[in-house]
């Protein structure tokens, strides 16, 4: 018996033992978001980085009897090159959040340096790396990091990953409000990207759509769309949302751990360097994907959609557009 269990639990432990750093793991996101990942028995060495504060957090952490170890690195004594050092994943909310009044794009000016330096670590560090984008604003956040890492030669459109999860879980808590269902039982397609009008929720796609009225329908695209706004109002000045991040960060993280661990038929949605309207000149798009040992397997197309919401799409790629080119523009002008 004893040596049934002690062989089980070899095999699993061998079969998946990842190293997952956090970038800006002190902050409202990184730490629930770290103690989350401590939770996952994937994950054998935590590495967390920050500013302030890292090497208190990993402590904290390292007290929980899972089977990692934890280390907090700050920028002294090369803590980042240290902290990356061939991570298979790495997570990245590093950076200032909204305050009321503000969009997502206010952001651009400070966190743009902050994600460009760290990109440029990760390229030197762990250039095979699952690199996960939280820091805003992803539209184009991500197309930054994907010029950081283009001029390093260690670009891989399967390994980049903006995290839009966020906007899933809202569209599957808010429809269950609408539909009284529960709401981990619900399954929405978002699309498109992350902020307002770029963020698309496919109703049609869910058995609900003929049962909601056209009232109730815009008002729930809208409270999806501008979820955010909602935390950032009620924090009232102390920042957005950082708890349903971190579950939405630690899922995205589990869902790519359990790709690379070779598990089958894992999807979810991503903002990716995506093949989809790259003709249209549209070169980061959300949408499902398939996750596996190297990454994205598989992007999957957008599928059926109602007239409403291949108005949203090409609303959305309009914006989108913009935001890549802001992302891409600012590595050329300040590499
Ligand atoms: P926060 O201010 O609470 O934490 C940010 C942390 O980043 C701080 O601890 C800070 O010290 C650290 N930091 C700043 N510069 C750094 C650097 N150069 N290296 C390492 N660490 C650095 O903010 P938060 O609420 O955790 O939000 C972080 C970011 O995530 C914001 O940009 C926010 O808009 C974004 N966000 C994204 C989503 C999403 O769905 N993708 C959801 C919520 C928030
Ligand atoms: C969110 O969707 O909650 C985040 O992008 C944070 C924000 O600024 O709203």
């Amino acid at each position: 018996m004893f040596s049934k269990i002690a062989i089980r639990n070899f095999s699993s432990t061998a079969a998946s033992a990842y190293k997952v750093t956090v970038l800006g793991a002190a902050g409202g996101i990184g730490q629930p978001l770290s103690l989350l990942l401590k939770l996952n028995h994937k994950v054998t060495d935590l590495s967390l980085y920050d500013l302030r504060l890292a090497k208190g957090v990993a402590a904290d952490l390292s007290h929980i009897p899972t089977n990692s170890t934890v280390h907090g690195f700050t920028a002294e004594d090369d803590g980042l090159a240290k902290a990356l050092k061939d991570a298979d994943v790495v997570l990245i909310p590093a950076g200032v959040p909204r305050k009321p009044g503000m969009t997502r794009d206010d952001l651009f000016n400070t966190n743009a340096s902050i994600v460009r330096d760290l990109a440029k670590s990760v390229a030197e560090n762990a250039p095979k790396a699952a690199v996960l984008i939280i820091s805003n604003p992803v539209n184009s956040t991500v197309p930054i990091v994907r010029e950081v890492l283009k001029s390093k030669g260690v670009f891989n459109p399967k390994k980049l990953f903006g995290v839009t999860t966020l906007d899933t879980l809202r569209a599957n808590r808010f429809l269950s409000e609408v539909v009284d269902t529960d709401p981990a039982e619900e399954s929405v397609t978002v699309v498109g990207g992350h902020s307002g009008i770029t963020i698309v929720p496919l109703i049609s796609q869910t058995p609900y759509n003929t049962r909601i009225s056209k009232e109730k329908y815009d008002a729930l695209i809208h409270r999806i769309q501008f979820g955010g706004d909602e935390v950032v109002k009620a924090k009232d000045g102390a920042g957005s949302a950082t708890l349903s991040m971190a579950q939405a960060g630690a899922r995205f993280a589990g869902s790519v751990l359990s790709g690379l661990a070779g598990e089958q038929d894992v999807v979810e949605a991503t903002y990716i360097d995506s093949p989809l309207f790259k003709d249209q000149g549209i070169e980061f798009f959300a949408s499902k994907v398939t996750l596996g040992p190297e990454g994205v397997k598989e992007v999957h197309e957008l599928g059926l959609l109602s007239d409403g919401e291949e108005a949203l799409v090409a609303t959305a790629k309009e914006t989108l557009k913009k935001n890549i080119a802001k992302g891409v523009d600012f590595v050329k002008a300040n590499p």
